[in-house]
């Protein structure tokens, strides 16, 4: 492997100065990508100097996710000492299933698995696992409720109708999951949100009170720590009573922002969250790991057991339980996940995870305070989110977007909100400083007096 391993560093070396200069890739017209970079197969392989060549404009081609101008999605940057952790874990090539196969691996992934619900303050009978992404995590939450709440469902099905609450401005990955579970996405009541984006509580209460009366099951509320959009928090306390009150299952999605946990001076947007019966986050958002590492903690560990575990004789031949991971997670053969956020929290410690997350939400300030301070610009988000919504110019946001992209700008997306649509900037790269901010707020005045010259013409 000595000669792939000199290329590859050789390659990266080239990716990261190629990204100084170039920070946003031009995009390929997407029916001529497959032909213009020849990505098609042969009978024969291709030499190893056109392989190598190949893989170089295939990379260079890609977009730079980790550049100072993707403001695209809700992750960005890289960290070096979490990109280690990956490129180790590949080379290592374990499955997390057993710690036969694991070994010190599955130690990594409980430490911080139990890390996490001791900074929630979860009781001793918490655990969690590592799910393939934060939509299934909240896919996790959901079959533990459903099987929490008719405990034989894991094997007679779904007999009650069964229905659950999500706020509108919640992940699409709900109603997806509640297909998945049997439930049915016809099951799934939106309850409204107020002009912050946060679910309305007294919506919340009467739509369950409806449905029991309708002779429903209710089982399931969705709190969203960090909506997609607008990176709003649900009021995880007032939502807390309300589920207590109708004895429902709490989760709190927090793929996108509950990384606040890590921050002593942002942990207040998550407050009653040890009040949940389960809580997820990705710390492939806002703690800056490479794609995915999304971690689902509940507050008592017999529900991971219930709804995930089956017996595997061929497999499950050494150890206990608690160390056989597989008896807890949704995947048999499952990609370790852990490392790469282990040896980024090693290196930077607790303190250093929360310096992430305060530089994200600076950076949101920078960029609230630039826009409230330029009459040319309408803001649409709040203090306390990482996403800032706002419009330039009565000009459409999709229209700024493209043009920003195509030109090879800079990457950032729009969204909407109670019928405004308006540009998205996520702050979420902690390695971007206040002159990287003003930076892209120049770089799109400029694309669109361009546009505006174009438009005379
Ligand atoms: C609030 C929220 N929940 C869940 C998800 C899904 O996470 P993933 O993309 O890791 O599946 C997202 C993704 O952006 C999100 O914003």
């Amino acid at each position: 492997m000595k000669k792939e391993l000199h290329f590859f560093s050789q390659l990266v070396e080239k990716l990261i100065q190629n990204e100084e200069f170039n920070p946003v890739s031009r995009p390929i017209e997407n029916h001529d990508v497959i032909e213009q970079l020849n990505l098609e197969f042969n009978d024969e392989g291709i030499n190893e100097q056109d392989w190598e060549k190949l893989i170089e404009t295939v990379a260079l081609h890609t977009p730079k996710t980790a550049s100072k101008l993707f403001f695209n999605q809700l992750y960005g940057g890289r960290q070096p000492k979490a990109i280690l952790g990956d490129l180790l874990a590949v080379i290592l090539n374990n499955s997390m299933y057993t710690y036969k196969v694991a070994g010190p691996q599955a130690g990594i992934e409980k430490v911080i698995l139990n890390k996490v619900c001791e900074l929630i303050d979860y009781p001793t009978t918490a655990n969690g696992t590592i799910a393939p992404g934060g939509s299934m995590s909240n896919f996790m939450a959901l079959v533990m409720a459903r099987d929490s709440a008719v405990k034989s469902t894991p094997n007679l099905g779904v007999s009650h109708k069964m229905t659950l609450y999500t706020s509108k401005e919640s992940h699409y990955s709900i109603p997806k999951n509640a297909a998945f579970a049997g439930i049915g996405r016809d099951q799934v009541r939106f309850i409204r949100t107020n002009e912050k984006g946060e679910m309305d509580i007294h919506h919340l209460n009467e739509a369950i009170e409806y449905d029991k009366n309708q002779g429903f099951t209710p089982f399931f509320v969705n709190a969203t720590a960090g909506t997609t959009v607008l990176g709003a928090f649900d009021n995880i306390e007032a939502i807390h009573k309300i589920c207590k009150k109708h004895q429902l299952w709490l989760h709190v999605d927090g793929a996108y922002c509950g990384g606040v946990i890590f921050s002593k001076r942002y942990k207040s947007l998550v407050k009653g969250i040890e009040h949940s019966d389960s809580f997820s986050f990705n710390a492939h958002k806002m703690l800056g790991t490479p794609l995915t590492c999304s971690i689902i903690v509940t507050r008592d560990k017999s529900h991971l057991f219930k709804s995930f575990n089956n017996e595997a004789d061929y497999l499950y031949q050494t150890d206990d339980d608690d160390f056989d991971l597989g008896k807890t997670s949704l995947q048999c053969g499952r990609r370790n996940d852990a490392l790469k956020f282990w040896t980024l929290w090693k290196s930077i410690g607790n303190i250093g995870l929360e310096k992430l997350v305060n530089q994200q939400f600076y950076l949101a300030e920078v960029a609230r305070k630039y826009i409230e301070n330029h009459p040319d610009y309408t803001l649409y988000s709040f203090e306390n989110s990482i996403s800032i919504c706002f419009n330039y110019k009565d000009i459409p946001a999709n229209k700024i977007c493209t043009l920003l992209y195509e030109e090879a700008q800079a990457m950032v997306g729009f969204g909407s909100f109670k019928s405004e649509e308006f540009i998205r900037l996520i702050t979420i790269n902690a390695n971007n400083s206040e002159e990287d901010i003003l930076h892209f707020f120049k770089v799109l005045e400029k694309g669109v007096k361009k546009l505006e010259l174009v438009s005379v013409l």
